[in-house]
């Protein structure tokens, strides 16, 4: 099996989410929580972007030390001095350092010519690699690159001194394939690629975030950067969960696994919920509300007989204590008569059928019932446990 490194960026590109803002004390607490989650590599922000970003950082960097920390530089000097005061005292002091390679931000964002961004792209990295033991660089809107220009700019920054390249689909525009062919091209078109780790960050523009991601691992990606709760710019990043949970059930597929503890999945959601302010929508998968729910009495009559026939994920695996059976319209006999069971009651058949026919009734009215709906039927019909 492929060891997968697994990137989280949720206090990065995360924190770029519009509406969040995360105080280092935040940060830190996220922090310690990512480290216990297992992730390789947390990046904790962006050292340049503002003296808090550089003290939460550096506090960050001097505690954690099961995860490695890195922080993310433009590629200038004054951005690499202000990661290396923040990240000098981690265990290993990693940098990210990045610099767009597509035509559109080379001529209208960068105004530089393709030979003077692999002149600032090789001259950041070496100057990055005088403090840094590890050097990661990124080239930004790769998808929307040159192929063989991006080719060239990596065998030069990997010469410099990079270790890791990431290539990221920084506009979420490319579909699995194509993100798939990206990174066998790049195996195959630079010559020293084997020196370094190949990285995928995907943003979620066209809902492809995590199919793409996958879709890396398939095609020799060895680090995958994503964020919890698929936080991040715009649409956001591949949510790390889902990328978790699909590397585990499906590791013989993909040949590769990754060190994450799963079962700190959905504390580590919850918490990046609660200090992010911004919520994880009922339908998400893995982390949602409604991931482990079953509405209907089709599902609910499965789920009781053998769960396996509508869960592929346990919900113990990602630290969720059960499933749930919703009761509304949808529901069967079978779902009924064992919420009914689980509350203490045993009515007889003939009762069952008569609270059967008043709880549709009641749906009818009604989109979901509590537990409290349940036992006033119950006590209606005087009922005891
Ligand atoms: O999306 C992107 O290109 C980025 C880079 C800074 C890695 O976030
Ligand atoms: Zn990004």
């Amino acid at each position: 099996m492929r060891k997968i490194d697994i990137f989280d960026t949720t206090l990065r590109d995360g924190e770029q989410t519009a509406g969040v803002n995360l105080n280092a004390h935040e940060k830190l607490e996220i922090a310690r929580q990512l480290e216990r989650l297992g992730v390789d590599v947390i990046e904790a922000g962006f050292p340049a972007a503002s003296p808090g970003d550089l003290a939460a950082v550096k506090r960050i960097a001097e505690e954690i030390k099961n995860s490695t920390v890195t922080g993310l530089a433009r590629s200038t000097q004054k951005d690499i001095d202000a990661a290396w005061e923040a990240l000098k005292d981690s265990a290993e002091p990693r940098l990210h350092v990045f610099l767009a390679t597509s035509p559109i931000h080379m001529t209208y964002k960068l105004k530089k010519t393709p030979d003077e961004v692999i002149e600032t792209a090789v001259q950041s990295v070496k100057y990055a690699k005088q403090k840094f033991p590890v050097v990661q660089w990124s080239a930004e809107d790769a998808c929307r690159s040159d192929l063989p220009f991006l080719a060239k700019i990596i065998e030069q920054v990997i010469e410099a001194g990079a270790s890791v390249i990431n290539l990221p689909d920084t506009v979420g525009y490319r579909s699995p394939a194509e993100y798939g062919q990206l990174f066998q091209y790049v195996r195959e078109q630079v010559p020293n690629i084997h020196r370094a780790k190949l990285s995928a960050h995907c943003h979620d523009d066209l809902g492809m975030a995590v199919a793409n991601s996958m879709a890396a691992i398939e095609n020799g990606a060895d680090q995958i950067e994503c964020a919890i709760n698929g936080l991040g710019e715009r649409a956001g990043n591949a949510s790390l969960e889902e990328i978790a949970v699909a590397l585990a059930i499906r590791s013989s597929f993909y040949q590769a696994e990754s060190r994450l503890e799963l079962k700190e999945i959905s504390r580590t959601s919850s918490l990046v919920s609660r200090l992010t302010g911004i919520s994880v929508p009922p339908n998400k998968a893995v982390v949602g509300k409604n991931a482990f729910a079953h509405e209907s009495g089709i599902h609910q009559d499965g789920v009781l007989k053998e769960k396996s026939t509508y869960e592929i994920i346990t919900p113990e695996l990602v630290g969720v204590s059960s499933n749930s059976l919703v009761l509304g319209k949808h529901s069967g006999r079978h779902a009924f008569r064992s919420h009914i069971q689980k509350l203490g009651f045993e009515p007889g058949e003939e009762q069952l059928n008569t609270l059967f026919k008043e709880f549709k009734d009641l749906a009818d009215r009604k989109k979901e019932l509590t537990e409290e709906d349940i036992l006033a039927l119950l006590l209606e019909h005087k009922i005891q446990p």
